[in-house]
């Protein structure tokens, strides 16, 4: 019950479905979200260990986060007619019965969501909130990313572009193999690294990953936070033994444990959701369509035909979404007309830069200057690095040299520049206007005027 989720919940609410909304963790129930819910009419449940109630209504589709609901219901003997779950903890979850009597829509293996929002929109989320929460940079600090699935994998590769020192735990070797490869230290459980770790980020799905032992071992002034699904992968009750913490910042509470301060992020509840604000809101449409997606595969009854088991959100589903985000709307276009100016003292030329990713004429991957020469007058020998750039010369004469070879050109004549070729030009008696267009867009960082 996120602010990204309004979208999603208000069609929900407006189908005339018979709707239940639950949160799966209290921490990540946005207050307005559940007022506004509330306002339409719908039963909203913030409490988690409302399961029971939730069991008794019988629900006959659900749509799961953590394969809570969804287990308790087929333990109970009463499973939904259908149910989608959406997260690898609740696969795991449902893993574990015994038998699954009827069609499960999973998207939390499927590519769009392991290779994009896992690795992208949830590292990118869980890093803002750490930086925001705590203030801290991350460069040069030693990172501890515990569990290597997807999420850990985006969490880790995140940490390691932003300049930190990346410590993976990992149990299975093959993906511990694959942290190896891609420049992370490995270890094989948290407590193996805990020691020198400043900042610990659990992603593991599984409770009690950064257990007691490894608590323990932690420097003074550790920070830790969440990126899975489970509230519990740090032992908070260890954790409370030494008191029940000190609330030093919104969204951060310290412990004492042994003497040693620890500090915890968001409740221990995913980090990137429960720090007040959801973080990467643009990708997190993609969760919204398949969210929206998979919830019209409940209600169109998309399900009747399949057999009992899980069944992945299926390509056509999955392309869909990927090319509604892919299909960017289009940038306005501009119309303009070039203001003649007075090129005055100086070196007698005037620049106006018409078009660029800093003009009000906004374009992306070329900019568009006009130049304005008096008699004589001199654009200064330059070069750029990157840039490559054409002259188109308007009216009179220019004297344009190209690595110290000169060239006239006039009115209708152009030049074209390619990067790296030391270039300036002399406006003739009339004096000279001209048109730059470069691409890459001019930038002043590419403006050389020492030699090569
Ligand atoms: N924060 C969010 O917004 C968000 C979004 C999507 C998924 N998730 C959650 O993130 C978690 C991880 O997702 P995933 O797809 O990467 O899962 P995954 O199951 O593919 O990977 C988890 C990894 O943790 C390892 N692991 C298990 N126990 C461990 C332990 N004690 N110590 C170290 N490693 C251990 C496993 O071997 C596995 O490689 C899940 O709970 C998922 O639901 C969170």
């Amino acid at each position: 019950m996120t602010a990204n989720s309004v979208a999603v919940l208000d069609w929900l609410a407006g189908t005339g479905t018979d709707l239940t909304v639950s949160s799966c963790d209290p921490n990540t129930a946005d207050p307005l979200v559940v007022s506004r819910l509330r306002a339409a009419g719908v039963r909203v449940s913030t409490d988690e260990s409302d399961l029971e109630s939730l069991v008794r209504e019988r629900p006959e589709l659900v749509f799961d986060t953590g394969g809570d609901l969804t287990a308790a219901l087929v333990e109970r003997g009463c499973p939904p007619l259908a149910a989608v779950e959406s997260t690898s903890t609740g696969l795991w979850r449902l893993d574990q019965l015994e038998r699954l009597p009827m069609p499960v829509l999973e998207w939390a293996r499927i590519p769009l969501k392991e290779k994009v929002e896992h690795r992208f929109h949830v590292a990118a989320g869980v890093w803002s909130a750490i930086t925001w929460l705590t203030g801290l940079s991350i460069e040069g600090r030693r990172v501890l990313v515990v569990g290597y699935g997807e999420v850990g994998k985006g969490v880790a590769e995140r940490a390691h572009r932003m300049g930190a020192l990346v410590t993976v735990a990992e149990p299975d070797p093959s993906r511990a193999l694959d942290a190896r490869l891609r420049g992370h230290e490995t270890v094989p459980s948290a407590t193996a690294a805990a020691h020198t770790a400043e900042i610990v980020v659990t992603a593991t799905g599984r409770p009690g990953a950064v257990h007691a032992d490894c608590l323990e071992r932690l420097p003074e002034g550790a920070i830790l936070a969440n990126a899975g699904h489970s509230p519990r992968e740090i032992d908070l009750d260890h954790l409370r033994r030494g008191g029940p913490g000190r609330p030093v910042r919104p969204g951060i509470v310290e412990y004492r444990l042994a003497g040693r301060a620890l500090f915890v992020l968001g409740g221990a509840s995913p980090v990137n959701l429960a720090a007040g604000t959801t973080f990467g809101d643009d990708l997190w449409d993609l969760f919204s369509g398949v969210t929206a997606l998979s919830c019209d595969w409940l209600l169109n009854g998309d399900w009747s035909e399949l057999p009992a088991g899980i069944h992945p959100v299926p390509p056509h589903m999955q392309h869909r979404i990927a090319r509604s985000y892919l299909a960017r709307p289009k940038r306005p276009a501009h119309v303009g007309v070039i203001e003649e100016q007075d090129p005055g003292p100086g070196d007698g030329h005037v620049l106006q830069e018409l078009v660029g990713p800093q003009c009000r004429d906004y374009q992306q991957n070329h900019s568009l200057a006009h130049s304005t020469l008096a008699p004589g007058g001199v654009i200064t020998v330059h070069h750029h690095e990157r840039t490559e750039e054409t002259y188109v010369v308007l009216s009179g004469q220019l004297t344009v040299s190209l690595d110290g070879v000169d060239h006239l050109v006039s009115a209708g004549g152009y030049v074209a520049i390619p990067s790296r070729v030391r270039h300036g030009a002399v406006a003739g008696a009339q004096g000279a206007r001209l048109l730059a267009v470069s691409t890459p867009p001019w930038q002043a960082e590419d403006h050389h005027e020492a030699p090569c």
